[in-house]
């Protein structure tokens, strides 16, 4: 382990969901305070890259539809979907980013349904929904993505879709710095031990697991569903926020998203 509390080492599903529910309690105010604008309170934004579901259209026309936000966190890409005539429902592990999901409600006059889970057990019945989707939700963190991916099965009709977005694999590799530095390949892209951060009393505060490419479409195969595209969104002229190790001069060079499209056959 470096001297920053660092580690990378292998993390099992409970200690994972313990560390990051914890995690993102106590973020939520600090990362709402910095993205909230960006993400906006009805506004569906897949990625740092800026990309937004009204311009990509990956979902398709909602109208109608049983939707699961998955990992929504604020739930303003659920609000979004209602917005557009879906029948939304929302989970997300931290109580504290349901709690903001519910401010902004109170603020804009939505009403978004909310239930506090995790996503590798899914308290809906199976058969609830048209389409699942997640922007950043869960699955990058989760120890289990197979679990996952089964689970939105599961909950998932004959012919509904499954969207979602998870940092892409190759940044793995790299240095997560926004600069120069996050350039160069410091490690294997074929490395999945966690990215691990550790509390004082040497135990797990946040994890973030690592799949490539190839373990990504092996999952979702074996969960039962259908890969039907992947989209990996450049880096925009003139988009100049940045977000963590996510900036213009990498996005440049390297993906830093990957948006998986699948159907349930
Ligand atoms: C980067 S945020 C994405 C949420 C929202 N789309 C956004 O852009 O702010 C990741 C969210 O995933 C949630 N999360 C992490 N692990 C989870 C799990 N196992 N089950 C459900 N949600 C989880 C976190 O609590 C957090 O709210």
């Amino acid at each position: 382990m470096d001297p920053s509390g660092v580690d990378r080492r292998p993390v099992d599903a409970a200690a994972t969901s313990r560390a990051n529910r914890g995690w993102w309690d106590g973020a939520a105010d600090g990362y709402q305070a910095e993205h909230g604008e960006f993400l906006r309170d009805r506004g569906f934004v897949w990625c740092p890259e800026g990309l937004d579901e009204a311009d990509a259209r990956l979902l398709g026309d909602v109208a109608g539809l049983d939707v699961l936000e998955i990992g929504c966190g604020a739930g303003q890409c659920g609000r979004w979907l209602a917005d557009r005539g879906a029948r939304v429902a929302a989970f997300d592990l931290s109580f504290r980013q349901l709690q903001h999901s519910r401010r902004i409600d109170l603020g804009t006059g939505s009403s978004l349904p909310v239930v506090q889970a995790d996503a590798e057990s899914l308290p809906f019945a199976g058969g609830s929904f048209d389409l699942a989707c997640s922007a950043f939700g869960a699955l990058p963190f989760t120890a289990d993505a197979r679990a996952v991916l089964t689970e939105a099965r599961r909950v998932l009709r004959p012919g509904g879709r499954l969207v979602f977005s998870v940092s892409h694999p190759v940044r793995w590799a790299f240095p997560d710095d926004p600069g120069p530095r996050g350039l160069t390949a410091d490690r294997s892209y074929f490395d999945r031990s966690p990215y691990v951060e550790i509390d004082d009393d040497g135990r797990p505060s946040y994890v973030e697991h690592h799949r490539t490419l190839g373990d990504w479409v092996g999952h979702i195969v074996a969960a039962g569903l259908v890969l039907r595209g992947l989209t990996e969104p450049e880096w925009p002229g003139g988009h100049e926020r940045e977000w963590g190790g996510w900036s213009p001069l990498r996005g440049r060079h390297l993906p830093g998203t990957a948006i998986f499209t699948c159907v349930r056959p």
